[in-house]
């Protein structure tokens, strides 16, 4: 065997090396393999190398098989692959239980607690040209990384594709939505995995510049349970510098294999030593509760470089939005006119008289905010350009700067300052991000120049540069980009239409929120299932907060007499559940004004709910079917609970036994009514309060497509006196 160490680490091992040596003729199989357990070792973790040095793991979880023997490697253009022809040079074993405090989230500390394996393997063929697999192996799963350190042999390479197996030990049941280069935005299907194929087709649903792949493939993450009650998720932690990964299905074998989203010459990452590869995430649990407790993904991102963090915050937020879905009476557009350009004279347009963002109604929408304790008011519309912004590919459609004439940014601007609340600013870029990073730094400085801490960028359309995807490594790089950038600025950041999230909120605590889903704008088109919000937080939460833009309490949509019988397909107390259940630091009331004006009582939960906690505590879960969660609001003695159902009603059990022993507290209860349905009276509901102890215990009836909604607090002697306790 030719082995010519150039590299001093490669030289460090030789001593290990040499001794593998000697054994490896005696029992090739046993020297090569390396098994490590997670910390309470209910997972445990083999790497071999394969005949022809190919590199494989498998993974098991109390004895038994969740991914069976998988191989490794990624294919490279023009040069050698990194996917056969490995020996291993060195392996390390570490361990680590630390600790850390996120900015913002669900948990004030988080415990960071890993059994680490590195394995570097070098390719004798190309003149021992190596690279690293780097496994983290935690109580809640395995991450593990492709590392590619700088060296004589390897500066630059172009990723052609990632080989990355999963081969699944069942055919799971399985909540999946369609790969796709460009939209996260789909409904999901639950089927077998071998049932993909069959189902594939009717998933796909149309969409604005949706780009599915032509292999059978899903997205991540991807959420499965066996037959025998495992749970089992699969996606990616810390994506940056690298294309988002889909999963391709073989309905047959039942396994799985990476794809990733390819630029615009077909090309899928350019890398440059040193660097590495997002981690790949797997999930599990045997109890599905575990699984939305997780925080494998967050642990495996970095900390963040911020130095100073003070003013990234939490926000709840209303929004001159939830009208142009709904109400027909307003729009995001000033002018009738539907060919514009930036630099004409946008007050020459013939109103349509429909323009939503005019002075008068951000005042209103002001007025209610700083009323109802709401930090936020969210205008769209406020800018020139939407009389023709979406289906052109145009590259400059909007300029970020300039006010439609019915929208005075300055008297605005000292209004919202004079009643204590901020505009939230909006960057739509109609997929242009090029004409967006251009104009980036004089967006955000017009921002800092009046006052605005917050926008929500959205990137809607086909991407320019022009056959850039939206999930691959170019416009990876762009939110990123503009999330540090926007740092400087000290904005945070709300994207929709950005590629999936992958817990690098932890890294970027300014980029407070995503969308990258199916969200509340789709019961205006179309409906959501009652069922989806009980899929999304296993599937695209798992990566990250998600704006899902909850609260509507009128869900009948027909109520506003523009001639649609569309439905929000949930009762109002659902809507209230979402706060909790959903996790976002932001958190939009997405009705309009005047509906919360109708239901005061109800509007009550919104007001008073946190956005940012302390502890939280999945009371019960099972995707598909229902979640119930309890947190404690962040440094304040306050509770909330939030449970939703799918379409079928439910008796949620609730125990109470994270609140301080020996004390009372008031709870205020938030039901659906018996008659109450998400298609026939989702507007029933009842608010009872109660004494609870942490030995309190609730059994509380869910309406079908309902939830419930609990808020918990300290209150006067004098108070509970009156109340009945549980
Ligand atoms: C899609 C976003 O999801 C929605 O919230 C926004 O109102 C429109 N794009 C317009 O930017
Ligand atoms: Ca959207």
């Amino acid at each position: 065997m030719n082995f010519k160490p150039k590299n001093p680490l490669i030289q460090f091992s030789l001593a290990r090396k040499l001794v593998w040596f000697t054994f490896v003729c005696a029992t090739p199989y046993l020297v090569q393999a390396q098994t490590i357990t997670s910390p309470n070792k209910n997972l445990s973790l083999q790497f071999e190398l394969k005949d022809n040095g190919i590199p494989s793991y498998q993974l098991s979880y109390k004895g038994k098989s969740v991914i069976k023997p998988s191989t490794l490697g990624i294919e490279v253009k023009d040069l050698p692959s990194f996917m056969d022809g490995f020996s291993i040079a060195n392996t390390t074993q570490a361990s680590v239980d630390d600790s850390w405090s996120p900015v913002m989230g669900e948990e004030k500390t988080i415990r960071n607690n890993y059994n680490e394996l590195v394995v570097t393997l070098a390719q004798a063929k190309n003149n021992n040209r190596y690279i690293r697999i780097r496994f983290r192996l935690f109580n809640d799963g395995l991450g593990f990384r492709y590392e590619f350190p700088k060296q004589t042999d390897l500066n630059y390479f172009v990723i052609k594709e990632e080989h990355t197996e999963f081969q699944l030990a069942g055919d799971h049941k399985i909540f999946w939505i369609p790969g796709d280069y460009d939209t996260n935005e789909y409904a999901y299907t639950t089927s077998k995995i071998s049932e993909i194929p069959g189902q594939i087709k009717k998933a796909t649903v149309y969409m604005n510049a949706q780009s599915p792949i032509k292999d059978l493939a899903v997205q991540t993450p991807s959420m499965m349970k066996t037959s025998d009650g495992l749970y089992i998720n699969i996606h990616e932690a810390a994506l940056i510098n690298y294309p988002a990964m889909s999963l391709t299905v073989d309905p047959t074998t039942l396994k799985m294999s990476s794809h990733l989203t390819p630029d615009a010459v077909g090309n899928k990452g350019y890398m440059q030593t040193d660097t590495q590869s997002p981690w790949r995430t797997i999930v599990i649990s045997d109890k599905a509760t575990e699984i939305l407790a997780s925080k494998m993904i967050l642990n495996l991102n970095e900390p963040t470089k911020y130095k100073d963090v003070s003013w990234i915050k939490p926000m709840k937020f209303i929004g001159v939005w939830w009208e142009y879905f709904v109400a027909g009476k307003s729009t995001w557009a000033y002018g009738k006119e539907n060919n514009v350009k930036l630099g004409q004279d946008f007050s020459k347009l013939t109103p349509n008289g429909k323009h939503g963002a005019t002075n008068e109604r951000v005042k209103e929408y002001i007025d209610f905010a700083s009323k109802n304790n709401i930090d936020a008011v969210l205008v769209e519309g406020w800018n020139v350009g939407w009389e023709d912004w979406i289906g052109n590919w145009k590259e400059e459609v909007f300029d970020f700067v300039t006010s439609y004439p019915d929208f005075d940014v300055k008297a605005l601007r000292e209004y919202a300052a004079s009643k204590g609340v901020q505009i939230i600013m909006h960057h739509e870029t109609s997929g242009s991000a090029t004409n967006y990073e251009r104009r980036l730094d004089r967006a955000f400085q017009f921002m800092n120049d009046n006052g605005y801490n917050a926008v929500k960028t959205g990137y809607v359309g086909q991407i320019i540069p022009r056959g850039e995807h939206h999930d691959g490594q170019w416009m990876v790089n762009h939110y990123i980009h503009v999330a540090e950038r926007a740092a400087n600025y000290k904005i945070m950041i709300d994207s929709h239409e950005a590629v999936r999230p992958t817990g690098l909120n932890r890294t970027y605590p300014n980029w407070i929120a995503q969308e990258s889903a199916r969200g509340t704008e789709f019961e205006a088109m179309g409906g959501l299932t009652p069922e989806h919000t009980t899929i999304l937080p296993f599937t695209r939460l798992m990566g990250g907060p998600m704006d899902f833009t909850p609260g509507i309490f009128q869900t009948d949509l027909s109520y506003y007499g523009t001639g649609g019988k569309q439905r929000v397909n949930t009762t109002l107390v659902k809507q209230l559940a979402y706060y909790v259940t959903m996790y976002s630091p932001l958190q939009m009331a997405a009705d309009i004004p005047d509906n919360y004006n109708r239901f005061p009582d109800a509007f009550q939960f919104i007001k008073d709910v946190a956005v940012d906690w302390d502890n939280s505590y999945i009371l019960e879960a099972e995707p598909g079917d229902y979640i119930t969660i309890a947190r404690k609001a962040k440094g304040k003695k306050e509770w909330f609970v939030g449970g939703i159902t799918d379409e079928n009603s439910r008796t949620a059990t609730i125990s109470f036994d994270y609140l301080p022993k020996g004390t009372q507290y008031i709870a205020t209860i938030y039901a659906d009514a018996k008659d109450a349905n998400w298609n026939e009276k989702p507007q029933s509901y009842s608010i009872t309060k109660v004494i609870v102890t942490s030995k309190s215990l609730l059994k509380q009836y869910l309406a079908p497509g309902g939830g419930l909604a609990i808020s918990i607090k300290e209150g006067k002697a004098s108070e509970m006196k009156k109340l009945k306790k549980i």
